[in-house]
């Protein structure tokens, strides 16, 4: 069975000694939760301190993004290998933000989840329909598209070490999850295309994250759907007792 991933995208909150505060208090918490695997995406700044404070716990520190490039003139930049050394294991890769806010297409995800692997990162990567494309009723086709975009060019090797959120945009960071039944739907879509794309065990294999204004009240339902393998948590992370609970809710 698939071991359940729960990570907890800080986005651009917390500074180094809040966020290095965070992680012991968090390793402190966690300490008995063996049945899940844990992660922290803080703002690279504090990538560092947080890996360093999680040593030996279990815990996984992520990157929220990198660029695909390993160095060179790219102001403001930062690279996976750079992620890496700073004691990043995992990376977001295509998170709705990048890609809405910083333009990030489904190339620039698909190089960076190249660069990602290239630096011995994995990648978390990140798909989601907006309310419109919802609506107008192109809610696969839209998952499909970046879906196939991120597999592009994997081998089965890399394939099994990527972790795939399903994150709708009108759910984030909008107090408005998905249903679990909603949820459930589009996580067995998923897993559907990977199956056909990639063969049973592999598709199996994957976790597959649900992200979207999850909370210590509606985790525990949308985590009991049987393709929800986990959940990518913003807002709700920021706070080391809610995100305790919604790991917790995750076992
Ligand atoms: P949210 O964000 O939990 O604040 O909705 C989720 C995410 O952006 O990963």
């Amino acid at each position: 069975m698939r071991v359940p991933l729960v990570a907890g995208n800080w986005k651009m909150f917390k500074g180094v000694a809040d966020a290095v505060a965070y992680a012991k208090e968090f390793r402190a918490l966690a300490k008995d939760l063996t049945a899940v695997e844990l992660v922290i995406a803080p703002p690279f700044t504090a990538i560092h301190g947080v890996a360093d404070a999680l040593r030996n716990s279990g815990i996984a520190t992520a990157g929220q993004d990198c660029y695909w490039e390993k160095d060179g003139a790219f102001t403001g930049a930062i690279s996976a290998p750079m992620l890496k050394e700073a004691g990043a294991a995992l990376v977001i890769l295509g998170h709705s933000e990048r890609r809405r806010v910083f333009g990030d297409t489904d190339a620039d995800v698909s190089r960076k989840i190249h660069a990602a692997y290239a630096a011995g990162l994995a990648p978390i990567a990140c798909i989601g329909e907006t309310l419109e494309e919802r609506e107008a009723g192109r809610t696969f086709e839209v998952l499909d598209t970046q879906l196939k975009a991120a597999l592009d060019g994997l081998s089965a090797d890399q394939f099994a070490q990527m972790v795939i959120a399903y994150e709708p945009v009108w759910a984030i960071g909008t107090g408005r999850n998905a249903t679990p039944e909603q949820a459930q739907e589009a996580h067995a879509h998923i897993r559907g295309r990977l199956r056909a794309w990639l063969g049973a065990e592999a598709a199996d294999k994957c976790q597959i994250l649900y992200g979207g204004s999850v909370k210590p009240d509606n985790a525990r339902a949308i985590l009991q759907q049987p393709d929800v393998d986990g959940a990518l948590v913003g807002g709700a992370s920021l706070d080391p007792q809610g995100f305790f609970q919604i790991a917790s809710a995750a076992v």
